[in-house]
């Protein structure tokens, strides 16, 4: 599925990412654990070039245990620091500061040889629309001590959250984009709900999804509607769907628009389980082109 979509608001938040990035240390680049690759952001190491840098998969909640494991060892194998996360759970939330210790030893060592003592790594939470930023920091905001207030240079309304006396987190995250253009990416996005719905056809984007789960996941459908489900069509089991959902039009035509946005919002909401949509297996020929 091909997204033509950029909307307006993108190209100012890579603005405000600019001059936000200029501020911090490291960054904790949030993704989807559903999809580590198709929700990162083509130009994110260039712009956090000479920062260090985290790989949080969230909503790990709502990815396969096993290959959220794969993915993990995935970044670690090529250098990165990486965790899983569901960031609505404040307490889990914690798990995060001994990894953001260990990514900036780096650069207190740097501050330790040019005397510089005691100055707190400054972070920020950057990634694509919906993968949990504002969650995130508010579950940080709710642990962490009183806001640190405005700092000279600081673009106002940027404040810095204290976690500990080590590090402190700017309370506005970084708005990154993903790569729309690439069909594989454009699909999963829209998949998960992050691309504006008005732009897409339920119906195609739920048999698209379908195909997907049919081909992939069989057990999945197979649980949720019956073992001879996976066994039809797309749009034939888009059109038992609305049969079994009692989504008719009034002259009693099945509604499969209906159909499909109740598929999507159920696969959305992890109704069907846990589903993870990207493996590291899939990506091996073209790894490098993608981190
Ligand atoms: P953003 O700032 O990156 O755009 O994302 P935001 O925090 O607004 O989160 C988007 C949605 O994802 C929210 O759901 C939020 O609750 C959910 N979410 C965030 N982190 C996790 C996670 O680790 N696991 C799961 N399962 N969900 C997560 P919403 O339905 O849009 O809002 P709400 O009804 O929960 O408030």
């Amino acid at each position: 599925m091909k997204i033509q979509w950029y909307p307006g608001h993108m190209t100012k938040a890579k603005r405000a990412m600019q001059e936000d990035i200029k501020l911090i240390d490291l960054i904790i680049e949030l993704r989807d654990a559903r999809i580590p690759l198709a929700s990162s952001n083509p130009d994110i190491a260039g712009l956090g070039a000479g920062k260090s840098r985290i790989i949080v998969l969230n909503k790990a909640d709502m990815a396969e245990e096993e290959i959220n494991a794969q993915w993990v060892t995935y970044f670690k194998e090529r250098g990165l620091e990486c965790m899983l996360l569901d960031s609505r759970q404040k307490q889990i939330v914690k798990r995060l500061y001994p990894l953001i210790e260990k990514a900036s030893a780096a650069k207190r060592e740097r501050d330790l040889k040019r005397g510089i003592l005691n100055r707190p790594v400054r972070a920020m939470v950057a990634g694509i629309p919906n993968v949990g930023k504002s969650t995130l920091i508010n579950s940080i905001a709710g642990k962490a001590s009183a806001k640190t207030g405005n700092k000279p240079g600081v673009t106002k309304g940027n404040q810095w959250i204290r976690l500990n006396k080590n590090i402190e987190l700017l309370d506005t995250p970084g708005i990154l984009w993903p790569k729309f253009e690439d069909e594989h990416v454009g699909t999963m996005i829209a998949f998960i709900g992050s691309v504006n719905n008005l732009i897409i056809d339920a119906r195609e984007l739920a048999a698209e999804l379908l195909d997907f789960l049919r081909r992939r996941k069989t057990g999945i459908l197979d649980a949720r509607f019956g073992s001879e489900f996976s066994q039809k069509e797309a749009f034939s089991c888009l059109e038992e769907i609305a049969l079994r959902r009692g989504c008719l039009k009034k002259g009693g035509e099945t509604d499969l628009e209906k159909a499909a946005n109740l598929f999507l919002t159920e696969f959305r909401n992890g109704k069907l389980g846990r589903i993870s949509l990207e493996e590291p297996g899939d990506f091996a020929d073209e790894e490098s082109k993608r981190e």
